[in-house]
């Protein structure tokens, strides 16, 4: 009876938007604005009202945190130099000088942007709704979870990405919302200190830079003042999980003997930012002892140049390890060396440093970690996997990850700030790399982790032809190798996307430093791949495996999702002067540091 069902479906259609219609607010998903119909202007009019108009910035003071972390005493005082350097008067350009966009051009890529908005503005309201000052919300269930101490992670990792789509509303109601979280409370024993740092840390750093908010200014240093107990320890490094009520009582804090050098490594940029904030050295001369050993071991380790995955701040050694790679657990250590050079300039001795780091590890990753994988349609595009130091020297295993695409992103950028031709060269092909690989899955993402087949022969860069024989015996090597994998992929070890931004943070970088409109169209079509196989009733979640259509998702919503993901995706499509890269340094999770001109 067709007739029949198609009036039930009518009948059931008309319920449902009856329902979705008129139901109390708080209860159902908001409709959102489709294309269109919230227009660019409607946020530059915000903005133009909160900018000129001081009274249209709500009067927000903040609540003092129950704990006054700058009133530690001490057992081991950090020292308090060197100094923060003078800011530089001269940067080379980073960008590429653009020229507007033809009336055509600009109206598709105002639809793409509105469209990514669209898709934060809903996991933002579903947040809003089922997570407020929580640190996570589960996308599918609707519940929420605390896993970053309970000072609302999504919230405080938001707040510049709801400026920067123009939701002024939304953020003075965040930045309200700021100005109540307890930094002396912790829903867990011991804090996290690289993720405090570059979620909350960064995250309070960076509103401030755009807003100029002052309570966002106070709250940043409150949790600098909660890392800076941190280093209250007998060799001045810093420990990698604060134990909160000891270092409350300033008795002084145990160094761990093994960590990921990404955790020591990822300091830099929030806490050079807060000394230039604040005006006070003291977090920059923290930091700087740091990086004084990563320094120091640079051309000792079994690969010079790099440092192992994981070292022992307790020791302050970074050099006897035997694994190398710019992916997890070691990814930002590399990434902030370029970063804090391009923050601090090089006007001086110390910041120097960050230079001749940036530079040697950028040479040694580019000799011994990038590949040409052998692929069946001849593109040109490189891959960066692990080596393994042993006896007889290097190892490189073409294992590589999400993490990883960050590279292609930072080897650019190297590029603009040492004038390398070479490194901008690597960087556009690594960047590529994540992209052939998003599109080579049938859902449009790419997993967490897999292995291809490196070219055979000496030169790691050469292009080769396709050869089945040598690609089933690299398949054969593998014990995870599945026949339904796409040509050249030999593993999907990993096979999920948990929402992660790092390949289209490279995506982002090379369209503005090489003003190349492919990339703009990589960028949407792994945006329209992304929200559709990631959607939920709520929000977002990660996808259980990227290699199948249609597969299981987890209750889960990281909050780099709008920090990062979501930010960079609207970035690509925005008017190339938002956050320029001429005036802005991204730290780990996307927030931007205001670059200072002397
Ligand atoms: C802002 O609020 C504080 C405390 O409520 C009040 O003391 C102050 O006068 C207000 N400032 C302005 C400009 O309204
Ligand atoms: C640090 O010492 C001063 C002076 O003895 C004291 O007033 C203050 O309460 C101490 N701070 C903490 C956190 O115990
Ligand atoms: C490590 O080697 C590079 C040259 O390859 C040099 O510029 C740098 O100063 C060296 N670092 C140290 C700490 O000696
Ligand atoms: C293809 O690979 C196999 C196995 O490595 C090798 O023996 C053969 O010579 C290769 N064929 C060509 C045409 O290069």
């Amino acid at each position: 009876m067709p007739r029949i069902r198609a009036r039930h479906v009518i009948l059931c259609t008309a319920v449902v938007l009856w329902i979705y219609y008129f139901l109390p607010t708080d209860e159902a998903l908001p409709s959102l604005p489709r294309y269109g119909q919230d227009s660019s202007r409607r946020g530059t009019a915000a903005l133009a009202r909160y900018m000129n108009d001081p009274a249209a910035v709500p009067n927000i003071t903040a609540k003092k945190s129950s704990f006054d972390w700058s009133s530690v005493n001490f057992t081991y005082p950090p020292k308090l130099t060197p100094k923060l350097p003078a800011p530089v008067a001269e940067r080379p350009r980073i960008q590429h000088r653009f020229k507007a966009d033809s009336k055509a051009v600009a109206a598709i890529q105002n639809q793409r942007r509105d469209e990514v908005k669209r898709v934060f503005r809903r996991s933002w309201a579903s947040y809003k709704r089922r997570a407020w000052m929580k640190d996570a919300l589960k996308p599918i269930s609707g519940d929420y979870v605390d896993q970053f101490s309970g000072w609302a992670a999504t919230l405080v990792d938001s707040l510049d990405t709801l400026w920067l789509m123009g939701l002024r509303d939304d953020f003075y109601e965040a930045v309200e919302a700021v100005a109540t979280i307890d930094f002396g409370h912790s829903t867990a024993p011991t804090v996290n200190t690289f993720e405090t740092c570059i979620r909350y840390l960064g995250g309070l750093l960076a509103a401030y830079d755009l807003s100029g908010h002052h309570v966002l200014r106070e709250k940043a240093i409150e949790v600098g003042d909660l890392l800076y107990a941190g280093f209250n320890t007998e060799n001045g490094m810093p420990v990698d999980f604060i134990n909160f009520q000891v270092a409350k009582k300033g008795s002084g804090l145990t160094v761990e003997s093994r960590v990921v050098s990404a955790s020591p490594g990822t300091i830099t940029l929030e806490f050079s930012r807060l000394s230039q904030i604040t005006s006070d050295d003291k977090y920059y001369a923290a930091v700087s002892q740091v990086m004084d050993v990563f320094h120091r071991g640079q051309n000792e380790t079994k690969l010079p140049g790099m440092w192992p995955m994981f070292v022992s701040m307790s020791g302050k050694d970074v050099v006897s390890g035997y694994q190398f790679s710019i992916g997890g657990n070691a990814d930002s250590l590399y990434e902030y060396l370029p970063k804090a050079h391009a923050l601090l300039g090089s006007a001086e001795a110390s910041s120097k440093k960050y230079e001749i780091m940036a530079r040697k590890f950028m040479d040694t990753a580019m000799e011994n970690l990038f590949f040409q994988p052998m692929i069946p349609d001849g593109y040109d595009i490189l891959v960066s996997g692990n080596c393994d130091v042993l006896d007889d020297g290097p190892h490189l295993d073409p294992e590589s990850e999400h993490l990883s695409c960050f590279i292609g992103g930072l080897y650019a950028l190297g590029g603009r700030l040492f004038d390398s031709k070479e490194y901008l060269d690597a960087g556009v092909k690594l960047a590529r790399g994540c992209a052939y690989a998003y599109r080579s899955f049938p859902t449009g993402m790419m997993p967490e982790r897999y292995n291809m087949a490196m070219c055979p022969g000496s030169d790691r860069f050469a292009y080769c032809p396709w050869n089945q024989t040598h690609f089933d015996v690299e398949a054969s090597k593998r014990a995870e190798y599945k026949p339904h994998l796409p040509k050249g992929f030999t593993t999907a070890k990993d096979p999920r996307y948990i929402l992660r931004p790092e390949a289209i943070e490279s995506v982002f970088v090379l369209w503005r430093i090489t003003g190349d409109s492919w990339w703009r169209e990589i960028a949407w079509e792994m945006f329209e791949a992304v929200a559709k196989a990631t959607e939920t009733p709520y929000a977002n979640a990660a996808v259980l495996d990227v290699t199948v259509l249609g597969s299981e998702k987890e209750d889960y919503m990281e909050s780099f999702w709008l920090a990062e993901t979501l930010k960079y995706f609207y970035l690509c499509f925005a008017d190339t002067d938002l956050i320029s890269l001429d005036d802005f340094v991204l730290n780990t999770e996307a927030h931007p540091f205001r670059l200072v001109k002397g």
